[in-house]
């Protein structure tokens, strides 16, 4: 049986190491048949793996600063030509947040890093589809996806100025979502995953203790990197082509969970090691 993306070619941002979401989700679509092309900042790419696994699964790999409209255009360009036509599918796996890294509370955020963590993490999307639709490189029917957090909705405890990135690249999705869609059939959406450990998922030092929160509130436990990966697969396929301008959430049920008894057992457990 052929698979799923058989014939599709895809642009996958932001494999950084072998850890990064984006390294499942071109992993999965290679296996699915899709011919991909990865990019990453010259940075990442002498920081990271990403060099190595893409020459051991023979994919292509080209720099480009996400930020950059120019970068975005010559990355279109050369990746059009290395597949031989139009992109179907694209992944924006893109964010960076300085006040985080810096550890930087919310109210006290240096304002260049807030801006920089905007336009690298959010303004990065619309620049990617702003350019796309100019130089009409995705094909007919094709597909979007940006990965998110449902800090973007939500007030989340040290997720500081990533959450308002978050959910300004939402509506980002929405807004170019419908303009796409009614240009080309251009599918735009995003996929809300669970707290996943890789380098953007772990800037932050109360990092364990939220993973097995969240694994116990998530009525079908945490999405790991490879439930994103095939999340993402099944939103680049034709299976959903009239889904566009939505939030998935690969979240294991976490979003629309109040109290699950695995987390009243934590809490019986504290209790207990207090008294
Ligand atoms: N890991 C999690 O817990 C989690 C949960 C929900 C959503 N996400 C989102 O998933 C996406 C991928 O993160 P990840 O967890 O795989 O971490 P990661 O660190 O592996 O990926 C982040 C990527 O962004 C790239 N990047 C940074 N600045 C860039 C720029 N200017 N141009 C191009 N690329 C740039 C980095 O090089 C890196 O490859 C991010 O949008 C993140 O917010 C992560």
């Amino acid at each position: 049986m052929a698979g799923l993306l058989e014939g599709k070619k895809g642009i996958i941002f932001g494999a950084l190491d072998e850890r990064s979401l984006a390294w499942h989700v071109a992993t999965h679509c290679q296996q699915e048949g899709a011919q991909i092309v990865l990019t990453n900042t010259e940075t990442a790419i002498q920081l990271g793996t990403v060099a190595e696994l893409a020459a051991v699964h023979n994919m292509p790999l080209i720099v480009c600063d996400a930020t950059k409209t120019e970068d975005i255009e010559a990355l279109f360009t050369r990746a059009r030509a290395l597949t031989g036509g139009d992109i179907d599918f694209i992944l924006h796996s893109v964010a960076q947040s300085t006040n985080l890294r810096r550890h930087k509370t919310y109210e006290e955020a240096n304002y260049t890093y807030f801006q920089q963590t905007l336009d690298i993490s959010a303004l990065s999307l619309h620049k990617l589809l702003s350019t796309a639709m100019r130089m009409d490189v995705i094909a007919e029917g094709g597909s979007v996806v940006a990965l998110s957090y449902i800090a973007s909705e939500r007030y989340f405890y040290g997720y500081n100025d990533m959450a308002d990135a978050k959910a300004m690249l939402e509506s980002i999705a929405r807004q170019m979502g419908a303009l796409y869609g009614q240009k080309k059939g251009v599918r735009v959406n995003i996929v809300s995953q669970s707290p996943t450990p890789t380098k953007a998922g772990g800037g932050w030092k109360e990092i364990e203790f939220f993973y097995r929160y969240s694994d116990h509130l998530s009525p079908l436990g945490n999405a790991d990197a490879d439930d994103c990966a095939d999340t993402c697969v099944a939103l680049f396929s034709d299976l959903m082509r009239k889904v566009t301008m939505q939030t998935v959430y690969c979240d294991g049920g976490f979003g629309r969970t109040i109290l699950t008894p695995g987390l009243v057992d934590d809490y019986r457990r504290i209790e207990d090691v207090k008294d």
